[in-house]
């Protein structure tokens, strides 16, 4: 519970500045992921389970200590049960810690099928990752437009509704946070309902420079640069996305006025500040896990596929995350160094994801395919020199970086990398982190991680040999220095600067 700490004033001030702004404009989150999703047992009973995405944990300590409206997508059957048991009106969440009243956006499967595996992952996921680059550029045709219209415009539509109907229940004026690259058009929409609502975008993920942008057709971009102006406040992880944000909205947005100093874009008499908000990890929940009975039961089994040195990952199998460049530089650096040759075994965690996106389910068979090679090519009877877990186990994984001499994270661009936070925090070795410089945790953990450009497949080799012949000395240095930062930031902090910037806003706004 927030408040309740003597130890960080933060949390008291998050606690009070929360209380105040919420008290005056009740809080809408809007997230394609909610807080709570419904699985059907097989006797056809609902049960409630936390849901899966990243932005409920971030948004935890909220969550726990004040009631808010949050509207998100029925995302399976049991969701889709839930609301129509509660005929379409809010759900109060059942689980404990969690004082959230839920409003499910459902849509037809058709159109939700175009939104989320045309348009939200192919397109705008892998355009902000950069995995779009000329001449590899995929067509935008006749699908894709019409993914946009009746797929990604008519489920924002459909988000904007369910927002303005949860508004529509409350005396004032509320304040409404969006999360990502799935809800772009909702602010604008919300805004030409609710003139006077604060509206507030964090996107997570990387936004790109404005010629990959351009790749987009003009009217789609500046749909979404517009409707992000109409936010009074936009969220970045890192400086290099708010630079080029600031960049994009000059050069899409007629009649924008950009102020680079201040971080401002000014369009149609409304100021929209956009600032980098770098997400934090709970430390102390981390290490929680880690130390939990379970996590301990994990570590053991998971020592028997250790090496006498081990490289891990951690990641969703997402070709963002550059999984199959990661094997390959490990494949050169058996090449180059037989030496160790049954000594070092690299361990995979992989977490399915977006499985029935077409280049997901392609990914996964390059992963396979790189992963057998370097068994067949390597391998003996003794060892294996790559072993991959596929399973979406967040306690196994923790445990997993407990022990690694190398974590290797190497996207080839990413938002901030939590992964590379969660490791050091957990790690019992003094691992080394290898980190992309393409992540958002780079601009912080330069520090102690060894750099990669992501692409760089000798490169990675090459910092896979540095980090496992390291001394000791250097090893427990490096890793001081990664936990030093990760531990001087939480999701109190990271919250809290951002209701700093909500509750400035607000005092800005005529009283009533
Ligand atoms: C990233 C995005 C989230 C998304 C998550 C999982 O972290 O920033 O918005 O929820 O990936 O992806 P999924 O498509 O499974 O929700």
């Amino acid at each position: 519970m927030i408040g309740s700490s003597e130890s960080d004033p933060r949390e008291d001030e998050l606690f009070e500045r929360c209380r105040r702004l919420f008290e005056r404009h009740p809080l809408i989150v809007g997230s394609n992921r909610g807080p709570l999703e419904f699985h059907s047992t097989s006797e056809g009973v609902l049960q409630p389970r936390r849901g899966s995405g990243a932005i409920v944990t971030a948004l935890n300590p909220l969550t726990r200590s004040f009631e808010f409206s949050w509207v998100a997508s029925a995302m399976g059957e049991g969701d889709r049960r839930a609301s129509e048991v509660a005929e379409g009106q809010s759900i109060e969440s059942p689980l404990p810690n969690q004082k959230v009243s839920l409003r499910y956006v459902i849509t037809p499967r058709r159109m939700y099928h175009k939104f989320y595996n045309i348009i939200c992952n192919p397109l705008l996921w892998f355009l902000q990752h950069r995995m779009w680059s000329p001449p590899f550029t995929p067509n935008i045709d006749s699908v894709v437009y019409d993914a946009w219209e009746t797929g990604y415009e008519s489920v924002n539509r459909a988000f904007a509704d369910g927002i303005i109907a949860e508004a529509s229940g409350k005396s004032e004026t509320p304040v409404v946070l969006l999360h990502d690259y799935h809800l772009y058009l909702v602010g604008g929409m919300v805004r030409e309902q609710i003139p006077e609502a604060i509206i507030y975008h964090f996107i997570h993920i990387p936004w790109p420079a404005p010629d990959l942008l351009q790749l987009l057709p003009a009217f789609m971009r500046t749909k979404v640069c517009r409707s992000l102006c109409s936010a009074d406040l936009v969220g970045f992880q890192s400086t290099w996305d708010v630079h080029s944000f600031l960049e994009s909205c000059r050069l899409f947005v007629d009649g924008a006025e950009v102020d680079f100093n201040e971080g401002i874009v000014r369009t149609n008499g409304r100021e929209t500040k956009v600032k980098a908000f770098p997400t934090a990890i709970d430390v102390e929940e981390v290490r929680r896990i880690a130390a939990s009975p379970r996590a301990l039961d994990y570590e053991q089994r998971l020592r028997a596929l250790c090496g006498e040195q081990t490289v891990i990952r951690v990641d969703r199998a997402e070709p963002s995350k550059n999984i199959v460049r990661g094997f390959r530089a490990y494949q050169i650096f058996l090449e180059q160094h037989p030496e160790f040759h049954e000594r070092v075994t690299f361990l995979a965690f992989l977490v399915p994801s977006r499985t029935h996106v077409r280049q997901y389910e392609r990914y996964q068979e390059e992963i396979e395919n790189v992963v057998r090679g370097i068994n067949q090519t390597f391998g003996s009877e003794s060892w294996v020199p790559v072993q991959v877990i596929y399973e979406n186990n967040y306690t196994q994984a923790l445990a997993g970086m407990g022990l690694y001499d190398v974590l290797l994270v190497n996207p080839l661009a990413d938002g901030m990398n939590l992964v590379a936070k969660e490791g050091p925090v957990v790690n019992k070795n003094n691992g080394v982190v290898i980190l992309s410089e393409a992540t958002g945790a780079y601009e912080q953990l330069k520090v102690g991680a060894l750099a990669v450009a992501a692409a760089d497949l000798q490169g990675t080799a090459e910092a896979l040999y540095k980090a496992l012949i390291m001394s000791s000395e250097e090893r427990s240095q490096r890793n001081q220095e990664l936990i030093d930062v990760v531990s001087s930031e939480n999701a109190t902090h990271w919250l809290l600067s951002q209701i700093r910037e909500l509750d400035s806003i607000s005092n800005q706004l005529p009283q009533h």
